[in-house]
């Protein structure tokens, strides 16, 4: 008798037949079969947990059909928390607790909470801006100490909402994106403007307020570096590649949703940092590189991958931005590393597999 094929689901947010990414879950599908795994994606809001079988997408023959499959034996979690996630939680959650699925990691939930996991790390904490939760009080003692402040939305994505305040004399600059992820720059009078525009602008959303850092270039362009970790076949921690997001020197993010461009990490630290500098910013982010995931992963639980989100001062200080459960791979297309990008796709499936042996045995 032939073994069960083994499934892996990726789970994302489906619109009718629409959903993003189509292009790295096609290569995924494909490298997926090779190794024997039967490869879906479908949206945790088309599950039926009384069947327990659930309406997805498969690649075949050039197109995705839609068809019913059984639930998968592994989850690859792609489903993006954003403002709507609340009517897709309580399908993950129902799915993160059967027994019969291994989830090849479980998403952050938001800046916030791997900020209070990573302070606890001694050797992490020094490269953490400090961060707290927005209040008017906690902005003041910021603007206090550091001049200038940047608030952003705790559950944020792309650089939207993320806002830098500076103090002038009597006035607030404020600048930044707005929800729509419009850039908009404004000048508010004494505290009493700058509470009446903060009021509004934090409506309905929870932030976080750091110090506002000089994560640019001596000319003002805004850039951060991003690595990508990622489990291997042997289930350890392997950085797959890095590479530097760029900013429109106009904008105070470096998101390639706000309009920036991608470069490779060590070309670039050439041209902005003297020798020294930049053999010391590399032993840096290969130190976090390492450190990082291995202490995330003790705090949080099983993780497949993490794009970790660097932040380079003027002064050549690292500082960790942003971790991200769920991080893109456009950066290798743009940067032309076509390895890092192929290698970006087919380490989940290695894992994925991994992880099938160590549960069942083998195929
Ligand atoms: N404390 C800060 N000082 C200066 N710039 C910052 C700071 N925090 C974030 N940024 C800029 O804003 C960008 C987006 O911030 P991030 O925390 O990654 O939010 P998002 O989830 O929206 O990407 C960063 O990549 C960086 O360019
Ligand atoms: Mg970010």
């Amino acid at each position: 008798m032939p073994a069960k094929q083994h499934s892996l689901g990726i789970m994302t947010r489906c619109q009718g037949a629409y959903f993003v990414d189509k292009g790295f879950y096609r290569k995924l599908t494909m490298y997926g079969r090779k190794k024997g795994l039967r490869v879906f994606v479908f949206s945790p809001r088309n599950v039926n947990f009384d069947a327990r079988t659930v309406r997805g997408f498969e690649y075949r023959q050039g197109t995705w059909e839609s068809r019913v499959f059984p639930l998968p034996d592994l989850i690859y979690d792609r489903c993006f928390v954003g403002p709507s996630y609340r009517h897709y939680k309580p399908f993950v959650e129902r799915l993160q607790n059967d027994p019969a699925i291994t989830f090849l990691g479980h998403g952050l939930s938001g800046k916030w909470q791997v900020h209070k996991m990573l302070i606890q790390s001694p050797k992490l904490a020094p490269y953490l801006p400090r961060t707290e939760l927005f209040s008017l009080s906690t902005l003041r003692e910021t603007l206090r100490t550091h001049g200038a402040a940047v608030i952003k939305p705790i559950a944020g994505t792309h650089g939207i909402g993320v806002t830098r305040i500076k103090a002038m004399n009597d006035r607030y600059e404020i600048a930044g994106r707005n929800r729509k992820n419009q850039p908009f720059r404004r000048l508010v009078k004494g505290q009493a403007g700058l509470a009446t525009f903060l009021r509004s602008f934090t409506t309905g959303r929870k932030f976080l307020v750091q110090p506002y850092l000089n994560l640019h270039t001596p000319a003002g362009v805004p850039f951060d570096v991003r690595v990508l970790v990622q489990k291997n076949g042997d289930g350890a921690w392997e950085t797959t590649g890095a590479a530097v997001r760029v900013g429109d020197k106009r904008s105070i993010t470096s998101n390639l949703h706000g309009g920036g461009k991608a470069v490779p990490l060590s070309p670039f630290l050439s041209r902005h940092f003297s020798p020294e500098i930049k053999s010391r910013i590399e032993q840096q982010v290969s130190l976090l590189a390492n450190e990082l995931p291995v202490f995330l992963e003790q705090s949080h639980g099983r993780l497949v991958e993490l794009g970790i989100d660097l932040g380079i001062d003027t002064d050549g200080n690292v500082w960790v931005i942003e971790v991200n459960s769920r991080p893109g791979r456009t950066v290798f297309r743009k940067i032309g590393d076509p390895q890092a990008r192929l290698h970006s796709i087919t380490q989940p499936v290695r894992y994925a597999h991994y992880l099938m042996q160590a549960r069942v045995g083998g195929y």
